[in-house]
């Protein structure tokens, strides 16, 4: 049974416990807030034993095995550092970090102390996107030539929301834009090799929309864009020679995948989850723990570092600059 401890407490946490809840090879052991009474409600409402006024002390706790980090972005290069130092494994919310170089460097403290690092890119370890990337190399729609995908919530009117702060590493792109390039990159199997990106940096110095293109090797392109200030179809479309797959409405989810062809829909599948789909990534984790794997291989520490690389690029592109104090390392 692994002690899971959490670092965060926030929206997304609650999604995570509920999930780990109903898993039997590990349990809710710690939470830690930045204030006590609120680790202490969350870890009433999971039956969790040890709740921490401060993220240092579950650091420290030997009795966890491995930290779930959901704090904002701008957070999780600290704190992967420390715990990764210390020897525990993590599974740590999308994007992994700020930029590439943070990534790369949690990955070789990962690799130094032989413990697992995975990136909650949720949708990776679904059954939904292993059959479609399956679907694609099988040849059911024919050769790829374009993928399209829309994300994005109206939350720009939002005062003091973490999307709007470039301190807590707001804007749409590393919280939305992330999912159209990490799903494309896992149903592809490549990296893009070239990228053109334009987007609108608002008022509160976050990009509120950003509009991308990435070509990929193979010729394929995978065009998205991302919004923190719009209601989305939030859907993607998988466009090859001999038909179409939909992912509806919100395509990360991987809920449901549809077939068309000729216009017609001929296939609906639907992937219902066990719980709310983060049951996956958990699961994943704790089979790389026991099987002493660094990663799953369908969310590779290269993908990880790939995907902070293609943001990078994206953001220089924009004018997206965040602020020193969390680019650093
Ligand atoms: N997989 C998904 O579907 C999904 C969905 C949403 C978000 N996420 C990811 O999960 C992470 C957290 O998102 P969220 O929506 O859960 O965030 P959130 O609720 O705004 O914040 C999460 C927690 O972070 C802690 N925190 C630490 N430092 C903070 C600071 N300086 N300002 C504000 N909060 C701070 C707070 O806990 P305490 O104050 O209690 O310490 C807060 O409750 C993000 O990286 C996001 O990309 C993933």
């Amino acid at each position: 049974m692994f002690n899971w401890g959490i670092i965060g407490p926030g929206g997304i946490a609650h999604q995570f416990a509920n999930a780990l809840a109903g898993l039997n090879q590990g349990r809710l052991y710690a939470v830690a807030s930045r204030n006590l009474q609120r680790a202490q409600d969350f870890a009433c409402l999971y039956d969790a034993p040890i709740s921490y006024g401060d993220y240092d002390r579950l650091v420290d706790d030997a009795n966890i095995d491995v930290v779930y980090i959901a704090t904002p972005h701008s957070h999780h290069f600290h704190y992967a550092k420390l715990c990764l130092q210390v020897g525990k494994h993590v599974l740590m919310e999308k994007p992994l970090t700020v930029n590439a170089k943070q990534t790369q460097l949690l990955v070789e403290l990962a690799d130094k102390h032989q413990v697992v690092f995975q990136e909650a890119l949720w949708s990776r370890y679904m059954p939904c996107f292993d059959d479609v990337k399956s679907w694609i190399k099988a040849g059911k729609i024919g050769d790829i030539q374009y993928i399209t995908s829309q994300i994005g919530f109206a939350f720009s009117h939002l005062r003091d929301h973490r999307l709007t702060r470039p301190d807590l590493a707001g804007g749409a792109l590393l919280d939305l834009g992330v999912y159209s390039v990490s799903i494309s990159q896992f149903l592809l199997d490549e990296h893009p090799e070239k990228i053109h990106a334009m987007g609108v940096i608002n008022d509160d110095k976050v990009d509120q929309n950003t509009s991308v293109n990435m070509i990929y090797p193979s010729g394929v392109i995978s065009q998205f864009t991302c919004t923190i200030g719009a209601q989305c179809s939030n859907v993607m479309t998988i466009h090859g020679k001999n038909g179409y797959i939909l992912l509806p409405h919100c395509f990360w989810n991987g809920e449901q995948a549809q077939i068309f062809r000729d216009g017609q829909l001929v296939e609906t599948h639907d992937f219902p989850h066990q719980t709310n789909g983060f049951e996956y990534q958990i699961q994943s984790t704790m089979e790389s723990i026991k099987t002493a794997r660094p990663y799953d291989p369908r969310m590779s520490h290269n993908d990880s570092i790939n995907v902070m690389q293609t943001l990078d690029f994206i953001r220089a592109q924009i004018g997206f600059i965040l602020p020193e104090s969390i680019e650093s390392i």
